[in-house]
Formats: structure tokens, sequence, C-alpha cells
């Protein structure tokens, strides 16, 4: 258990297309997370290639990347307790099929290859996935802001 674990949450292109990154933001801020860096971008393939590199030999992984560099993202990253675990728990199951109703996928998504959304499935690869989307660093929350936020 961590109180100040980080997760690298996107909004992929189709879910930037459908307007649906208000609602998405929306829950992470509700659920009481803090967001700590966002960023609208149009990635390149090379990027979204390292993004995505333990999928390197996966049969989808060509396509994932070209829908991937199809329009912008909005890269997030989200503080809290245990954000990589209970963000994947708001995204629902990878594939929306298997996705309850309430999360994310579950409301939102009907096709694996169009699920609007990414999250961290570790810390560690949270931490790659961070240092990758936001080399300049993120915000840092001074202890008087935390406390005004969270008393
Ligand atoms: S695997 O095979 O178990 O390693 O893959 P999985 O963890 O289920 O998914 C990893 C990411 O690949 C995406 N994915 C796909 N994209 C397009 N088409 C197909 N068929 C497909 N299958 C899996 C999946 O959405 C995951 O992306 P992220 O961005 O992490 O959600």
């Amino acid at each position: 258990m961590s109180f100040n674990e980080r997760t690298y949450i996107m909004v992929k292109p189709d879910g930037v297309q459908r307007g649906l990154v208000g609602k998405i933001i929306a829950r992470f801020e509700e659920r009481g997370f803090k967001l700590i860096a966002l960023k609208l971008v149009q990635a390149t393939e090379e990027h979204l290639e390292k993004h995505y590199a333990d999928l390197k030999g996966k049969p989808f992984f060509p396509g994932l990347v070209k829908y991937m560099a199809s329009g912008p993202v909005v890269g997030m990253v989200w503080q809290g307790l245990d954000a990589v675990k209970t963000g994947r728990a708001m995204l629902g199951a990878t594939n929306p099929l298997a996705s309850v109703p309430g999360t994310i996928r579950g409301d939102y998504a009907l096709s694996v290859g169009r699920n609007i959304c990414h999250g961290s499935d570790a810390v560690e690869s949270a931490e790659k996935e961070i240092a990758l989307w936001f080399p300049e660093g993120v915000a840092q929350y001074t202890q008087a802001q935390e406390s005004w936020i969270f008393s």
C-alpha cells in the first residue's frame, strides 16, 4: 500500500475524438486522486513504440501504434493511495466485452482495438511511462497546499 503512488493514465485518440476527456478526468478527481501532470500531445510512432516496447512481438502491435498515432492523446499523472491498481479497476478490463458497467471501458467502449484509455499495469511501468511522457517532470505540491486540499 502506498499513499503517494503515481500512475500514468492516457486518453487514447478515440476517447479524445469522442469528447470523453472531461468525463475521465472527473472520475479520477471524484475518486480522490490528485492531478500532478497533464498534456495533450500528438505522439509519433517512434514515441509510441517506446511506450509499448513490451508488446513489440504481438500481432496487434503495428495496428496499435497506428491507432495511437492517429490523433492527439491526453496524458496524465494521477497520485494517491494505490493509484496503479485502483486506476486499472476504474478503467475496467482491457477488452470492453469483459468490462463491467461503471468502469470507463464498461461505460464507453465496445472493442479492444478502440478501448478509450490506457492505465499503467504496475508501479515500475508507471514510473517508466511517466518518465517517457513527462521528461520535464511533474507538479510538486508544497506541504501547505497538501493540507489545504486534504484537510
Ligand atoms: S497482452 O497480449 O496480454 O500482453 O496484451 P494486453 O495486456 O491485453 O494489452 C496490452 C495493450 O495492447 C492493447 N491491445 C490491443 N490493441 C489493439 N488491438 C488488439 N487486438 C489489442 N489487444 C490488446 C491493449 O488495449 C493494451 O493497451 P493499453 O494502452 O495498455 O490499454
